[in-house]
């Protein structure tokens, strides 16, 4: 039974496309202090039949439409990547909060100017890295800040799978598309190199910055062979912990996620799966002291559900933000430049100097 709270965020879900229609849509009807307040997607037939399925108060073709409604608290960002940036802009303007979906932009200029933006406005703008509200990292991150002891290393892979589709068909809600639907110009796949780091790099990478902080470096590696790409990426972090990244997809294998932490006080070891699961990850946490491993449970594995109440109880009661913040996003995105980069030029490169699209 869902409890809601007496006070909630009355948030609008711009884009009624497939993550709207898998998470976010569930989680503001679900989410114990947000309501599902208002929908806007320009294609008529999709933002109907998701206004029947979901009965938002409000139903909008028009963002600005939206934003110009001034019961409206948030927005989350459902849209294509190309369009993160601009929208997320027009709500902060609107003087809106804003969960904008991942990865917050496709270039460290538009990151950039995105991050002067919520600077300025006052207004809070979370990313959509939903995997900070996966318990097992959450216990993983307390570890690591209060029994692990100084952080050596870390690995982190994320192997998307070729048996990905014939799963999340069988878990999803059938998706609904529409001929409508506002996309950006061009075949977004046309660039699979791009396409894949944008999809499933930028959350590699966050879930890697989410352990061991801020990224300095990169050397990466690109290998295509079989159908794959495979980049196998050194990194090495501010607090001078190294790492590697292994970012493949496709695998001919199950779903392939999870990471390796070797602290001096004990060491972390994570099997994460396919979100559509809603399964928390089983992190296995060794402390040293104990000579013995303990791992939570995490029965609420509904991580986009769990990410949007923490962005509202950042705005409602003033808590801090748990999820990944403007910096965040923008770190990821020069990360993923940075990899990008590397893996063409064959050199390492410094995040710092990080510029251009992915
Ligand atoms: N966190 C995750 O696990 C996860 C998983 C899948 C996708 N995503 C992210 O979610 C985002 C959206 O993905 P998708 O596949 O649902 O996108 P999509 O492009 O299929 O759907 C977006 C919808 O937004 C509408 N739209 C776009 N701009 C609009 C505007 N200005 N006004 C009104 N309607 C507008 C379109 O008509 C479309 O129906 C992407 O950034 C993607 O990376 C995240």
């Amino acid at each position: 039974m869902v409890k809601k709270d007496e006070r909630r965020l009355r948030v609008g879900v711009l884009g009624c496309g497939p993550i709207a229609q898998a998470a976010h849509f569930e989680s503001c009807t679900k989410a114990h202090n947000a309501d599902l307040y208002a929908i806007c997607d320009v294609a008529d037939d999709l933002r109907q039949r998701m206004a029947a399925t979901h009965a938002p108060e409000k139903s909008f073709a028009d963002y600005d439409a939206m934003l110009a409604d001034p019961d409206l608290e948030a927005v989350i960002i459902a849209t294509s990547d190309a369009f993160h940036v601009a929208a997320a802009k027009k709500a902060l303007d609107a003087g809106k909060h804003v969960l904008c979906e991942k990865p917050l932009a496709t270039s460290v200029e538009a990151a950039e100017e995105l991050g002067r933006a919520v600077r300025a406005s006052g207004r809070i703008l979370q990313v959509g890295h939903m995997k900070r509200f996966d318990a097992g990292l959450e216990a993983a991150k307390a570890f690591i800040a209060d029994g692990m002891g100084e952080m050596v290393a870390l690995k982190a892979w994320y192997c998307d799978s070729t048996h990905r589709y014939p799963m999340t068909d069988a878990v999803q809600p059938l998706m609904v598309s529409s001929a409508q639907a506002k996309k950006p110009a061009g075949n977004p796949k046309a660039d699979l190199d791009r396409y894949y780091m944008l999809a499933h790099g930028s959350h590699l990478v966050d879930v890697a910055r989410y352990f061991a902080g801020e990224l300095v470096a990169v050397e990466a590696r690109l290998s295509k062979r079989g159908g794959m790409h495979c980049w196998f990426v050194d990194v090495e972090f501010a607090n001078g912990v190294l790492g590697q990244l292994d970012l493949t997809v496709a695998v001919r294998m199950d779903w392939h996620e999870g990471f390796q932490i070797y602290g001096a006080n004990g060491s972390i070891l994570g099997k994460t799966f396919n979100p559509w699961y809603f399964k928390s990850s089983e992190v296995d946490i060794f402390d040293e002291r104990e000579g013995a491993s303990r791992r939570v449970l995490g029965a609420d594995g509904h991580f986009y559900r769990r990410q949007l109440e923490g962005f509202a109880s950042v705005i409602l009661d003033g808590a801090p933000m748990t999820g990944a913040d403007i910096e965040d996003g923008i770190a990821s995105v020069r990360a993923m430049v940075a990899i990008a980069q590397s893996a063409k030029s064959g050199k390492p490169v410094r995040l710092a100097n990080a510029s251009g699209e992915v």
